[in-house]
C-alpha cells in the first residue's frame, strides 16, 4: 500500500517484510482453515486474505440488480412429467440461453435431504479442529477430503472460505472414506441429486432441440464431485472476498446455499444478488456445456462476497462426463450446426480441457478457458 503524505514523499508498504508464500504456507500447516482463525478470535482480515483492488471491484451489495428488477430466473419443475413439460423447457431453454443461471423449485429433491446436507456440512466445519484436522489434505486423489483454499500457493490472496471434497466421480464412494457426521447425509442428499440430475439432462435436451436421451447417451454428466463450502462471518469484508469471479469448468452445476445469501452473478455487466429461495436449488450451464451447446447456452462468471453475517453454507455438484468419457472427444453437437451455424469450438477430450483448466489458474478471476478451444484461435 502506497500513501503520499504531505511533504510529498511516497511511505512504502506499510509491511515491508510481508512474505506471501510463508504466510501461505503456515496456514496451510496450521489445517486450521479460515474458520480456525476467526475461531482464534481475529478481528482483522490477516494479510494474506486481503485482495488487490481489480478482485474487489464493485462489491458492494447489488443496487442496480435492485433497481432494475433483474433477478436470477426461478423456474418450477412441477408437472415437468406430463402437462407443463413444454413450458418448462422453454424456460430451461431461455433461462440458459440468457442467464446461464436459474433456480429450480418443485425439483423433487426433498426438503429434509437438503437441510440434513447444509446441517451435515455446518457441523463438519464447526467441529472443534482437533476432530477435523485428519481429513485435512490437498491429495486430489483422496475421496473425502477437507481444504481451504484449494489454489493458495497460486492465487494472489487467499478467499474466506474452507472446503470439503466428495469425490463420486470413480464409482461409488465407499462410505467409510466419508466422517461419519456427513455419511448418511451425503449419500442420500447424491441420491436425490443423481435422479434430479438424469431429469434436468432429459430436458435440457430437449431445450437443445434433440431427442430427450441425447446428453445422457454422450455420457457428459456422468460424473460428480461436490464442493461443500463454509464461509464464516468476515470481520472486514470490504477486503476480501468469499470466492472470487469465476466461471465453472464443468458441463453442468447444481447447487444448493443456505439462506445467508452472498452469492452473485454476472448479468449485463452487473453483479446481481442471487437472493436464497427456500427449498430452491440452483444450476448453472459450465463451460464444457457452452462448448458442445456451440454458444446456445452460456456459463456465466460469478462469485461469493465475503459477509458480517453468516456463516454461508453451499454444496456445489459439478457434473462432467464419466471415466469412460472422459478422453473421447467432444465438440460442438453436429445436430446444433449447419451453414448459418458453424462450429464455434474444436473438438477436445475433457481431460485435456480440464488439464488446460488447471493449467492456466483455475479460470479464476473470471478468465474463461473457452477462448482457447475457439475455432478461429486453434492451429
Ligand atoms: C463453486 C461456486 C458458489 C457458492 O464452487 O464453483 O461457485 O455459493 N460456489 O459457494
Ligand atoms: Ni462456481
Amino acid at each position: 500500500m502506497q500513501t503520499l503524505p504531505s511533504h510529498g514523499e511516497p511511505i512504502t508498504d506499510s509491511e515491508p517484510h510481508y512474505d506471501k508464500a510463508k504466510e501461505a504456507k503456515e496456514f496451510d500447516e496450521s489445517k486450521a482453515g479460515v474458520k480456525g482463525l476467526v475461531d482464534s478470535g481475529v478481528a482483522k482480515v490477516p494479510r494474506l486474505f486481503i485482495h488487490p483492488p481489480e478482485n474487489l471491484r464493485d462489491l458492494s451489495p447489488d443496487t442496480d440488480g435492485a433497481a432494475t428488477g433483474l433477478e436470477v430466473p426461478i423456474i418450477d419443475m412441477m408437472g415437468y412429467w406430463d402437462s407443463r413439460r413444454r413450458d418448462v423447457v422453454n424456460d430451461l431453454c431461455r433461462a440458459s440461453e440468457m442467464w446461464g443461471f436459474f433456480q429450480i423449485i418443485n425439483h423433487g429433491v426433498p426438503v429434509h435431504a437438503m437441510d440434513g446436507m447444509l446441517e451435515a456440512v455446518k457441523q463438519f466445519h464447526e467441529q472443534p479442529e482437533g476432530m477435523k484436522r485428519e481429513w485435512y489434505s490437498r491429495d486430489d486423489a483422496k475421496k473425502f477430503r477437507s481444504c481451504s483454499n484449494g489454489d493458495l500457493f497460486r492465487s494472489k490472496a487467499a478467499t474466506w472460505k474452507d472446503t470439503i471434497w466428495f469425490d463420486f466421480s470413480r464409482g461409488v464412494l465407499d462410505p467409510e472414506a466419508v466422517p461419519l457426521l456427513c455419511r448418511e447425509p451425503v449419500f442420500e442428499y447424491e441420491r436425490h441429486i443423481e435422479k434430479l440430475k438424469i431429469s434436468l439432462s432429459e430436458l435440457l435436451s430437449e431445450s437443445l432441440g434433440l431427442d430427450s436421451d441425447y446428453l445422457g447417451d454422450i455420457g457428459c454428466m456422468k460424473s460428480k464431485r461436490m464442493a461443500a463450502h463454509y464461509y464464516p462471518i468476515c470481520p472486514e469484508p470490504e477486503l476480501t472476498i468469499g470466492t472470487i469471479n469465476h466461471s465453472d469448468a464443468s458441463f453442468l452445476t447444481l447447487l444448493l446455499q443456505n439462506h445467508h445469501g452472498g452469492l452473485q452473478v454476472r448479468h449485463q455487466n452487473r453483479w446481481i444478488d442471487v437472493s436464497p429461495v427456500p427449498g430452491a436449488i440452483l444450476a448453472n450451464i459450465g463451460n464444457f456445456m457452452q462448448l458442445v451447446s456451440n454458444d446456445k447456452f452460456k456459463s456465466v462468471e460469478h462469485r461469493v462476497l465475503a459477509r458480517q453475517a453468516g456463516p454461508r453454507v453451499s454444496v456445489a455438484c459439478f457434473l462432467f462426463p464419466g471415466e469412460m468419457q472422459k478422453s473421447k472427444p467432444y465438440g460442438p453437437i453436429k445436430e446444433l450446426l449447419d451453414e448459418n451455424n458453424p462450429p464455434m469450438y474444436r473438438e477436445i477430450s475433457f481431460t485435456d480441457y480440464f488439464g488446460y483448466y488447471l493449467s492456466s489458474g483455475n479460470g479464476l478471476n473470471g478468465e474463461s478457458v473457452l477462448p482457447h478451444f475457439r475455432v478461429s484461435e486453434s492451429k
